[in-house]
């Protein structure tokens, strides 16, 4: 085939492919997405007021979100109305300034700083591996981060709920810390996974509480404790903390509690728009989940980003659908990262309009920088069905500890089930990882279940090891050795820890940013195996982290919220928001390493 005739031929083909997306992102959506509540509204019109002016230096949407209100909405609304405005949309900043301090509290004031009961600076048994004097004062003034991060619901929320975006809760928790000064649901995985490291079982046991309220309250552990989380979950982790807390406290009575709601957590995921269902090579179906959040608007923590990103998008369909991406990447944890993104833009219709007569083959590169190409939930992702894998085998784990027998077998065939599914979808043998699965546009509806095909993308991400975390997967002997060279071979593997990607795309889920949770679990993984090569990796990643972790601390004397791996001792940046600290999770990896490996007396600790 002569040049010119192959490249006609395949316009023709992506202009077909475009039609047929549009298509389908403009359909309804499969969701019902409820009214913004009255007090969101107001507070997204407050973020707008304020950017236009302030400026966006140093602007955090997420601070007017916060704020509670001093006096019922009417009044405060009535106030802000007759605020001098231009037409620009600016307020004089001495204006909105009073304004905020009449009528507001600041964000944070509606929650209370609380001493954790259970803390004691030096716990007895405190990390018995960690003799190096240096280390293990550091490792001690972590533990004591914990009195810094600890908070309650202050009475005026559960007094007066229509004033606040908060959401009251029955116990005391660990914020990650920072703009995150509310309870999040997968941070507190290694929240008390560091907890119990420091023998604090009675606040591990209250964050999980909060969790079971959650859930038994909304049907879905929330993203977060605040109203504006209520339609979107993050990666389920709930059963992996109960789990945890049992294998050390042995109390029975969290784990008959916690049953119930798991199995509630689990239809959640398992149903409806998260379940789909794919055929593999040999015409087996399978069931899988995929991210997809019960929101088709701005996030309203986000708003006035979420707004601009879309601003180029005029079809009012594919700006929902837009948005949706947006709250799913957030439910997936992974927010943002070039592994949602994709060559095609949401809004085809607008781009073809637009472009007609120009060669579409160059627009279809992938362009890991534009937000819009996002397509979570044409994703099924390898880290979602891990967890919901670990949940299965959890909750059979749970039941059986429970004299449950129905349910401890139930939850034993489905896990088999699922097992299967990933082992057949996501492994690619050739390449020793699992990849992620991009299901096609062209959905068919049968029996009220999705029929997919699509197929695995091949890029390279840390979350194409996260099956390592999962029993099935790490006590597979010649998986393992498979899956442990193609680790080594991959390029994520750097001087100060795992990098998410291999993509440097200024998103914070992407290369050269390295994330404690991701460290832990595949460290765990590796260190599970009955591999001794694996095991020795464990320690040396582990080893790695701690070095990066204990420098930046020395330097700056915080816990960052991410980690550059090219550089010991330097924090991460990128994405829509300031670098925080604290921090929650990276706390609790570091206590949890150091309580795995220790630290010998004569092992330096410099980068
Ligand atoms: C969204 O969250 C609200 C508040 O919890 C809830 O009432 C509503 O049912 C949710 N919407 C959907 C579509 O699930
Ligand atoms: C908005 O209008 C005000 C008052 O007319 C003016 O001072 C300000 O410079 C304008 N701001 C922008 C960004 O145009
Ligand atoms: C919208 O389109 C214009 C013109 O192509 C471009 O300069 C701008 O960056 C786009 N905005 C966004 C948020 O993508
Ligand atoms: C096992 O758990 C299920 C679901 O909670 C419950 O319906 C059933 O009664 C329980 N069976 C026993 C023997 O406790
Ligand atoms: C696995 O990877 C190889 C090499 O990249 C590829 O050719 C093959 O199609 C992949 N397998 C599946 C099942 O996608
Ligand atoms: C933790 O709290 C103590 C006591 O309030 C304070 O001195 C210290 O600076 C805080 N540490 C961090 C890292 O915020």
């Amino acid at each position: 085939m002569s040049k010119p005739h192959n490249s006609l031929h395949l316009t023709l083909l992506h202009i077909l492919l475009l039609l047929a997306a549009a298509m389908t992102t403009s359909a309804p959506s499969p969701w019902p997405v409820d009214e913004t509540a009255p007090l969101i509204t107001f507070l997204e019109l407050l973020q707008d007021a304020a950017l236009a002016t302030f400026g966006s230096k140093d602007f955090d949407p997420k601070f007017y979100i916060d704020l509670s209100l001093r006096f019922s909405l009417p009044v405060v609304e009535k106030a802000f109305n007759s605020l001098p405005k231009s037409r620009n949309g600016t307020v004089p900043p001495a204006d909105l300034e009073g304004f905020i301090a009449k009528y507001f509290r600041s964000p944070g004031e509606d929650l209370v700083v609380v001493h954790p009961p259970d803390y004691v600076p030096e716990p007895e048994g405190f990390l018995p591996k960690v003799k190096h004097p240096g280390v293990r004062a550091w490792a001690l003034e972590i533990h004591a981060l914990w009195k810094n991060l600890s908070r309650g619901v202050s009475s005026s929320v559960r007094d007066q709920p229509e004033l606040h975006t908060l959401l009251p809760l029955p116990e005391q928790f660990v914020i990650p810390g920072s703009r995150f000064r509310e309870v999040y649901y997968w941070d507190s995985y290694w929240v008390i996974r560091g907890l119990l490291a420091s023998k604090m079982y009675e606040t591990a046991k209250g964050i999980v509480t909060n969790l079971i309220y959650l859930l038994d309250t909304y049907g879905h552990v929330l993203n977060g404790a605040r109203v504006y989380y209520t339609n979107r979950s993050e990666p389920p982790l709930l059963s992996a903390m109960v789990r945890a807390i049992y294998s050390r406290t042995h109390d029975i009575n969290l784990v008959k509690k916690a049953i119930p709601v798991l199995l509630k957590e689990h239809g959640f995921w398992t149903s409806g728009v998260h379940q789909i269902v794919v055929r593999d090579a040999h015409a087996e179906s399978h069931c899988l989940s995929r991210y997809y959040a019960m929101w088709d608007k701005p996030r309203p923590e986000s708003s006035t980003i979420d707004k601009e990103s879309a601003s180029n998008i005029s079809n009012g369909a594919e700006k929902r659908q837009f948005y949706r991406e947006v709250a799913s990447t957030a439910e997936s944890g992974w927010d943002f990262s070039t592994r949602w993104m994709s060559g095609n833009k949401i809004h085809l219709r607008t781009f073809l309009e637009k472009k007609k007569g120009i060669p579409l083959r160059k627009e279809q590169k992938r362009n890991p920088k534009d937000i819009t190409t996002l397509k979570t939930t044409s994703i099924l992702p390898v880290d979602l069905n891990a967890y919901i894998l670990g949940m299965e085998l959890d909750i059979s784990f749970l039941a059986k500890v429970a004299g449950n027998h129905s349910v401890t077998k139930h939850f034993l065939e489905v896990s088999k089930a699922r097992e299967k599914a990933i082992r057949a979808i996501f492994w690619n043998e050739t390449k020793g990882q699992w990849f992620d699965y991009w299901i096609n546009d062209h959905s068919s509806c049968k029996e009220g279940r999705l029929y997919e095909d699509g197929k695995q993308n091949q890029a390279v991400f840390a979350s194409n090891f996260i099956p390592l975390w999962i029993k099935p997967f790490n006590s597979d002997e010649k998986l393992m050795d498979k899956v442990l060279r193609s680790l080594k071979s991959s390029g994520l593997l750097c001087h100060a820890g795992i990098a998410t990607s291999l993509t440097n795309s200024g998103q914070q889920w992407d290369f050269p940013n390295g994330w404690a949770p991701i460290q832990h679990m595949i460290v765990e993984g590796l260190a599970l195996s009955g591999s001794s090569d694996a095991k020795l990796l464990a320690e040396e990643i582990a080893t790695r982290w701690i070095r990066t972790n204990f420098a930046t601390y020395k330097k700056m004397g915080v816990m960052h919220e991410k980690y550059n791996v090219e550089k010991c001792g330097d924090y991460g940046g990128g994405g829509e928001y300031v670098p925080q600290t604290g921090f929650g999770w990276s706390n609790g990896v570091v206590l949890a390493f150091l309580e795995e490996f220790g630290w010998p007396q004569d092992q330096e600790i410099g980068c």
